[in-house]
């Protein structure tokens, strides 16, 4: 498998910092040769950058690189798909892979403007640019045994991945694990300056959150013991914790998370039914423009 891998090429189109992020770990993890990738993005020195660093094909031409590709990896924003697609549309072959990244877009939106049916859709997150992500992807039943293994281990070069058999379960994730990171950095941001308000600088302040965050959640990890259990063995009657968890609970905390990952679940869900609906529109005589309401 490994072998036939590596001959495999595949394509960016879209070349920032997911691509990127999944062509370093393609490339570390030796999932496939830097002569059979190719990135594709409007910005001539963008593409040179990626040929200099890694020695793969850096291009400004979408059509040439999906032409070339056994896979093709759809990573532009999502307000960029419709024109993208459109601009493939007759490119890419049916017996080619369709792997898209972008948050939202629905399968069948992709599948029926470019044609073709084999498409895995992925929710990756950003850790991955370190090899520590987590994605949970969705593959159509036209997908191969061999596309689907192809998919696997691209996904694996960036982390985890979770294979779910339903496609909302994507938008999900985007909630939960794509959009995760903010979530962490936000916490994590907040307690340095909460260290910094008590007195710390800001070095020793990071420090302190920084590794207290890594150590809990290998702790967690490795002790496989409920997340509640590990809360309760430092929450001493009357203690430190009991008191801090209190204010936490009096400020709705778990509330506000959850109103958090739900407002994030429903604008992916908007995304994908704003991109079908431009599409829609513009099969009218007289089709609005396209929704500029599409940011991540
Ligand atoms: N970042 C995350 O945390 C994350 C997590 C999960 C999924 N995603 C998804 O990953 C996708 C990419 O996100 P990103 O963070 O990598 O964004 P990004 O850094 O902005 O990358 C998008 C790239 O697409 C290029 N591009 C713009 N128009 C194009 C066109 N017509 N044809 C080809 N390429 C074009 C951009 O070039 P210019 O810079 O020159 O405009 C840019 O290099 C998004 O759909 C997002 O939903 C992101």
């Amino acid at each position: 498998m490994e072998e036939s891998l590596q001959q495999k090429r595949l394509a960016f189109i879209g070349s920032g910092t997911m691509a990127e992020a999944m062509i370093q770990g393609i490339l570390r993890c030796g999932v496939a040769a830097a002569e059979n990738i190719w990135a594709s993005g409007p910005r001539k020195e963008r593409a040179a950058e990626l040929t200099e660093k890694y020695g793969i094909h850096g291009t400004t031409d979408n059509r040439e690189a999906a032409r070339k590709a056994d896979v093709v990896v759809l990573s532009v924003k999502p307000q960029r798909l419709r024109m993208v697609l459109h601009e493939l549309r007759g490119t890419v072959r049916p017996e080619q892979l369709v792997m898209s990244i972008v948050a939202g877009a629905k399968i069948s939106y992709i599948a029926q403007v470019l044609g073709t049916p084999s498409v895995i859709r992925v929710m990756p997150n950003t850790p991955a640019q370190i090899g520590e992500g987590i994605s949970v992807w969705f593959a159509t039943p036209q997908v191969t045994p061999e596309q689907r293994e192809v998919g696997r281990r691209i996904l694996t070069a960036l982390g985890e991945e979770i294979e779910v058999d339903e496609e909302r379960f994507l938008d999900m994730a985007t909630a939960v694990s794509g959009t995760g990171p903010t979530y962490v950095f936000l916490i994590m941001e907040a307690l340095v300056d909460a260290a910094v308000h008590l007195g710390f600088s800001r070095r020793i302040a990071e420090a302190l959150v920084t590794k207290t965050v890594l150590g809990s959640v290998l702790f967690a990890r490795q002790s496989n013991m409920h997340l509640a259990q590990l809360r309760n063995m430092v929450t001493s009657p009357g203690g430190t914790s009991a008191e801090a968890i209190y204010q936490l609970d009096k400020g709705s905390i778990r509330t506000v998370l959850s109103k958090a990952v739900w407002a994030a679940y429903q604008k992916s869900k908007l995304l994908g039914e704003t991109l079908s609906q431009d599409d829609e529109l513009d099969k009218r005589p007289n089709g609005s423009p396209p929704s500029e309401k599409l940011e991540t």
